[in-house]
């Protein structure tokens, strides 16, 4: 590719490069108003959309609404033939989804290569489960009764995505909910929906039928659209990863209908490193989860927790490995870290370094804004000694911020661990089973990783405990989020032969 190309990148497949939203198997291209999508590292405008009425979103679930009527009695082997050949198709076309991600994201293009294998990964995971959605046979307190139960599809399912992983976001969901039978509505962020419309355009060549999956556009009437997919009676199931606060919304909203919910919200996962850890290990791991993004994953290590008689040895390893680091447009991939999504995303990396600089954190790397590369840069950030009533012990940075906190104790770390309202990820890192062991389950989080920073994998259930949301997403549990179980009780049989 050559340097001009890092600012407009070439595709091998244009097509992939929509224009327009994806309805009933058609592509809608005009509205009355439009959007534009901007790119991150550049402020380029890379598409102009269409900012679609509300009446589009209505129509988009009454199409899925019929759909389902269908789609629900395929065969699972067939679903699973359509969700293999989506694998097959995201694979052969990694290079484009990856330029399309790093282009709309500002990630760098090997986080982007990352997120496109994983996305489709889960598309093989849910084409190996759809045809295993088993039942149960009960032995009800009757004698003369035989129950069994049976999981059908919930229905048409609203599926509102985040920017920080335009792909994965959506596979991770409507891969389950296409194996389990059900039918989609799609509303990606409006800074990032170029890779959800590549997406509808492969799930027409997987040869998925019309109806079935479905991308609707806006950028100003996004909270119009959450409206209108969590009240609609037609929709059976809302789910959503983002923000805790827009969760908390959505979740009101669709009491009105209660419907059945997945959030997948904010976090401020932990990552505790004992004195006992192989250091090597947890210095590797630790860039790897907090710098996965620059930052901006729910999963990435916010608060690192260090034994103070390793905390300056650790703080000076992590250093050197972000002095390392090579920021710039992530399009080209001599670079190693992007640019962080927009401007407000900045300011609170630097609110959340002056915050804990100003209470006495010992700055090892400075880091910092980037003007010279665009207002969305931002050098990565080291502080150790960071005082435990900083305000990024509380919030998540989602950011290239690295704050090292010191303890002592095993009952202390495990207190500033939990001493958050949030429970999505953590991380211990310990060559003592008992420590990790014990750490581990004392932890109030829905997953936790021992040494190693990166555990994201379809084959995982994915989903957290306290404000962090519920429902679980991948793994063996991802498809049943997307199902009811029906009971069948045969009453009033004639006595066992
Ligand atoms: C997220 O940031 O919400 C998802 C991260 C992951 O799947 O690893």
């Amino acid at each position: 590719m050559s340097a001009e190309n890092f600012s407009r990148p070439v595709f091998k497949d244009a097509e992939l490069l929509r224009k327009g939203a994806y309805i009933d198997g058609q592509w809608v291209e005009t509205a009355p108003e439009y959007f534009e999508v901007t790119n991150p590292a550049n402020s380029e405008v890379i598409a102009t959309l269409p900012e679609q009425p509300v009446s589009e979103v209505e129509r988009a679930i009454d199409v899925a609404f019929d759909s389902f009527k269908t789609f629900k009695n395929t065969a699972p082997r067939e679903r699973a033939r359509w969700l293999r050949n989506m694998y097959n198709l995201m694979i052969e076309n990694i290079d484009d989804l990856a330029k399309l991600i790093a282009w709309e994201n500002g990630k760098a293009m090997s986080d982007a290569i990352g997120e496109v294998r994983y996305a489709a990964s889960y598309y093989e995971w849910y084409a190996e489960e759809a045809p295993r959605m088993y039942g149960t046979t009960i032995q009800p307190g009757n004698p003369t009764n035989r129950v069994i139960t049976m999981r059908q599809p919930v229905g048409v399912c609203g599926i509102i995505c985040p920017w920080n992983f335009p792909s994965a976001m959506i596979t991770r969901k409507a891969a389950a909910a296409l194996a389990a039978g059900c039918t989609v509505v799609i509303k990606p962020d409006s800074s990032t929906p170029l890779s959800a419309l590549a997406l509808a355009y492969l799930m027409e060549k997987a040869g998925f039928p019309k109806g079935v999956f479905n991308v609707v556009l806006s950028h100003t009437r996004t909270p119009e659209f959450g409206l209108r997919l969590c009240e609609s009676p037609k929709v059976k199931k809302i789910t959503f990863t983002g923000s805790t606060a827009v969760g908390k919304i959505l979740m009101k909203q669709s009491a009105s209908t209660l419907k059945k919910l997945s959030l997948e919200l904010g976090g401020n996962a932990p990552l505790i490193v004992f004195a006992d850890a192989d250091m090597d290990q947890a210095v590797e791991q630790a860039i790897a989860s907090k710098f996965r993004g620059l930052g901006q994953t729910c999963v990435c290590c916010n608060r690192l927790y260090v034994h103070s008689s390793i905390i300056d040895e650790f703080a000076e390893r992590i250093a050197a490995e972000v002095r390392k680091f090579v920021v710039g447009n992530g399009l080209d991939p001599k670079n190693t870290h992007g640019c962080l999504i927009n401007g407000k995303a900045v300011a609170k990396v630097e609110h959340h370094k002056q915050d804990a600089v100003s209470r006495g954190a010992k700055v090892v790397v400075e880091g910092g804004l980037l003007p010279e590369l665009g207002p969305n840069f931002y050098a990565p950030v080291v502080l150790s000694h960071v005082p435990h009533d900083a305000v990024v012990a509380k919030e998540e940075t989602f950011g290239p911020l690295c704050p090292i906190f010191s303890f002592d104790t095993i009952e202390e770390v495990v207190g500033y661990a939990n001493d958050s309202e949030f429970g999505l990820a953590s991380y211990v890192f310990s060559k003592n089973i008992d420590t990790v062991y014990t750490v581990a389950e004392a932890l109030e989080s829905g997953m936790v990783s021992a040494n190693t920073g990166l555990f994201s994998d379809c084959s995982i259930p994915f989903g957290g405990v306290k404000e962090s949301g519920f429902g679980r997403e991948g793994s063996l549990y991802g498809i049943e989020d997307y199902t009811v179980i029906k009971t069948l009780n045969i009453g009033s049989l004639p006595p066992r032969i």
